[in-house]
């Protein structure tokens, strides 16, 4: 009897220690960021980790400097440090099938964050509505120009989209596009160069030098006659200072330019108030940091109800069921955040959120 009680306490004891050990070992998160040569992903990672942290997780952070091959084995790693959840931006949403199957494997949730990775794997998607970031840049052409009122009169216009390896690209792009067509198609808008298909104006990596190159060969191709260039829909900020710069040292005209952006990027801010950019889509990414974190905190209580779930982030966010596909056919549960427009007349925005301040010199900086 007695070796029973002892064999008892033997256990009750292993379980004690266990049960505490569980309770109280920290969570462990994998964030997997693109790069850091695009300044928004800068902030993303620091908001992520900082804001996990806070709430008691062990956070890992990387960034694969574009390279999807590195990110692979950035996640791998993860995964070998037995992270319990992944929150990851893809550089390639097809080139992470490897690691998304050893994920599920390993049952470790996946978040695709701010992209979408199209693998079965991804448990959520948490972003922003992107085909409306594409819609608001189409949007601020069409007013500006009051297109709708346009009568007999005929503006000329290029686009420069983002990296077709990025899902995001193609929404900012349809967004935009889809908008404008009507008035390309009454003759209101004119695309000279005749560029008006995604992959014609796509731009790998959202590399800035390459959105230059390509503006330059279509300025001297299509505008070097005295041609008016009356608008350049950029769908990012990275993109559009590329383009900025080619009418800076390619186009000979005078006359304003409408500029589109998206991601607040701190010189292309600068380029706003100096009239070489008109306006940026903002997406307040610590809005988006903060959303992540309180999905991964439900998911881990085991409760998630999006559109409950939704009212408790004190934020504008959607939840979407029906936009976005993983794979062919299956639907991603997904949390889409509201982009806002930010041009000359409303830079104090990104100041009253806390995230810029703004010189004496009125440029701002990114706190
Ligand atoms: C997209 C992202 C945008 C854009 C681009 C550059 O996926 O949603 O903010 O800037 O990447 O990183």
């Amino acid at each position: 009897m007695k070796k029973f009680v002892s064999l008892l306490l033997a256990l009750v004891m292993v379980l004690s220690v266990f049960a505490v050990a569980t309770a109280e070992a920290p969570k462990k998160v994998g964030i997997s960021m693109p790069t850091q040569s695009l300044e928004r992903w800068n902030r993303d990672g620091s908001y992520l980790k900082a804001e996990f942290e806070k709430a008691g997780y062990e956070a890992i952070l990387t960034y694969s400097d574009n390279d999807a091959g590195r990110q692979v084995n950035d996640i791998q790693n993860m995964l070998a440090e037995n992270v319990d959840v992944l929150v990851i931006s893809a550089i390639d949403a097809e080139a992470l099938n490897t690691v998304m199957d050893e994920a599920a494997n390993a049952g470790v949730a996946v978040i695709a964050y701010d992209r979408l990775i199209l693998n079965d794997a991804v448990t959520y998607y948490v972003s922003f509505d992107n085909y409306t970031v594409g819609k608001l840049q189409g949007q601020y052409v069409e007013t500006a120009l009051d297109l709708a009122n346009a009568g007999d009169k005929v503006y000329n216009i290029e686009f420069t989209a983002g990296d077709p390896a990025d899902t995001n690209a193609t929404y900012f792009f349809n967004g935009a596009f889809d908008t404008l067509k009507p008035y390309i198609d009454a003759g209101t808008l004119n695309v000279v160069s005749g560029q008006t298909e995604f992959q014609q104006v796509a731009t790998a990596q959202w590399n800035t030098d390459t959105a230059l190159n390509r503006a330059q060969t279509v300025l001297s191709s299509f505008y070097a006659d005295g041609t008016v260039l009356d608008v350049w829909l950029c769908s990012n900020d990275s993109t559009a200072l590329g383009v900025a710069q080619a009418i800076e040292s390619d186009y000979a005209g005078t006359n304003p330019i409408i500029v589109t952006g998206q991601d607040g990027d701190v010189a292309n801010l600068a380029n706003i108030v100096d009239g070489k950019q008109t306006m940026t889509v903002y997406k307040n990414v610590m809005d988006e940091a903060v959303v992540t974190l309180s999905l991964v905190q439900a998911m881990f209580a085991g409760e998630v109800d999006g559109a409950a779930l939704v009212d408790t982030f004190g934020v504008a966010c959607a939840f979407d069921t029906e936009s976005y596909e993983k794979t062919p056919g299956n639907k991603v549960d997904s949390f889409l955040l509201v982009p806002s427009v930010v041009t000359k007349d409303n830079l104090n925005y990104l100041v009253d959120i806390g995230l810029y301040e703004m010189g004496d010199d009125g440029y701002l900086t990114a706190k």
